[in-house]
């Protein structure tokens, strides 16, 4: 006899969406096919020593040419939706100016054999692969490239919004920004807070202009989310320093995103910390603050902090927690934090419809003789962070979805291809995919949920 569920998902909405997701450069490939130009990324990846192992997104999954095979995959995982990320620098190669048919010709297949699959598109509008030419003009801290952004939304738009109804539009500013324009771990690799404050808010206000330009532009009626990885912070003691520290990291990672998102303008104290004033032009703040039909929340860990006074903003340092469990991110595995960010964004900021639009592990996958992928931890954390969803459902949050991180394994940015988080394996050498047992089980509670809708 089959096993049943040893958790309750009984919380969640019969209309809840089941998902995976994906973005371009960590999948596509195909970086030169059909008149797409270099991204950041490509670039980054040419920087001796910026990815591990050397590796870039050259071939990745080689998605481009086997997304039939993947939508396949989605299917046998019986999934309602499927994530993925339109590149920039296929569809306008050059960042502005002339549409590139051919790269727009990508999507199209894609989208028609996703909804011919039965599986509903979710398109986000930039998964961190700027067209290298912007960059070169400035890219993120300039305001251009936010405007950029906006005609480069209304054209994926008006491609494709007579099929796709669901459109996030920046995924995770906060890497973009603090990642990449500050830390440097990330394309383009930048160390400076003078140009990561300005960019945050070019990345916040290219998505209000892009939001506003996928609803000017899409045809069918169009549900558009903003995407933010958000961490629950606490303090590692509660000594005054600890506890100001606390705050201060939450306003880096969560406050500095979601308060204009939410309409309530930049968070004073964080702007105080940084001493660098966002660039705010007239209206700029309405455009980011305008009303959404969703948000997207990336989960992955929580943050335990310690007072930093001579570190890097914002002066405050992650602490490992004594006997977590971290996963081969070395990121720790704490599944009520999930709970906790769902219950904040409805009862504080009052969001009316969220999506856990990616949350996921990597683990060390071993391939089995038989070719089989037991990956019993990715898949107890998948268990753990489901049921972390219920709970937060059954505490009247509105959670309509999740999107499992990721349907492959891929390109994980600075991590190359060691790191697996796909429920999905896949072999580099020969691009053989195969369903993981994490992958199985997904299945599984997709169907029983299902079965539940039916009966009742
Ligand atoms: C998120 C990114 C996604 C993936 C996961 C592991 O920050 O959005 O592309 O790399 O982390």
């Amino acid at each position: 006899m089959k096993e049943k569920s040893v958790f309750d998902l009984a919380a969640l909405p019969p209309t809840f969406v089941w998902g995976a997701a994906t973005s371009a450069y960590q999948i596509e490939g195909g970086v030169t096919a059909d008149g797409r130009k270099p991204s950041i990324w490509d670039t980054f990846c040419r920087v001796p020593g910026a990815i591990d192992n050397g590796d870039t997104g050259d071939l990745a999954c080689d998605h481009y040419r086997r997304w039939p095979e993947d939508i396949a995959l989605m299917r046998r995982l019986g999934l309602d939706a499927y994530r993925f990320s339109v590149a920039w620098p296929r569809v306008m190669p050059d960042g502005v100016g002339r549409p590139n048919p051919a790269g727009i010709a990508f999507y199209d297949r894609l989208v028609d054999g996703l909804l011919a699959a039965g599986i509903r598109p979710f398109a986000t509008l930039y998964h961190w692969d700027l067209p290298q030419v912007l960059q070169d003009r400035g890219g993120w801290p300039a305001r251009d490239t936010a405007l950029a952004f906006a005609d480069y939304a209304a054209t994926v738009a008006a491609a494709l919004g007579d099929r796709v109804t669901d459109w996030m539009t920046v995924n995770e500013p906060l890497c973009c920004a603090w990642i990449g324009y500050l830390e440097g771990r990330m394309a383009p690799g930048e160390c400076d807070l003078a140009r990561a404050v300005p960019a945050s808010h070019h990345l916040l206000l290219g998505h209000g202009l892009a939001a506003a330009a996928v609803r000017a532009n899409a045809t069918a009626p169009a549900s558009v989310g903003a995407v933010c990885n958000l961490s629950p912070i606490e303090p590692a003691s509660d000594s005054d320093a600890d506890v100001a520290a606390a705050v201060r990291a939450d306003g880096h990672v969560n406050r500095w995103w979601l308060d204009p998102l939410f309409g309530r303008g930049y968070p004073t104290d964080m702007i105080d910390t940084y001493r660098v004033a966002p660039p705010v032009r007239p209206g700029d703040l309405e455009a980011i603050g305008a009303p959404l039909d969703f948000f997207g929340v990336n989960y992955y860990f929580r943050q335990v902090v310690a007072d930093d006074p001579g570190g890097p903003v914002p002066y405050a340092r992650q602490v490992s927690v004594p006997g977590a469990l971290e996963t081969a991110m070395g990121w720790e595995s704490h599944p009520v934090g999930l709970t906790e960010l769902l219950v904040r964004l409805a009862e504080v900021y009052g969001a009316t419809s969220i999506y856990v639009t990616e949350n996921g592990s990597a683990w060390g996958d071993e391939v089995g003789p038989g070719g089989e992928v037991e990956d019993k931890r990715r898949t107890e954390y998948l268990e753990l962070h489901l049921e972390a969803c219920a709970a937060a459902a059954a505490r009247g949050v509105p959670v309509d979805g999740y999107f499992a991180w990721s349907l492959l394994d891929n390109f994980e940015w600075a991590y190359g291809y060691d790191k697996r988080f796909g429920l999905v394996y896949v072999d580099y050498l020969t691009q053989r995919r195969t369903i993981k047992a994490s992958g199985h089980r997904y299945a599984e509670v997709i169907r029983e949920h299902k079965q539940r809708r039916q009966e009742g």
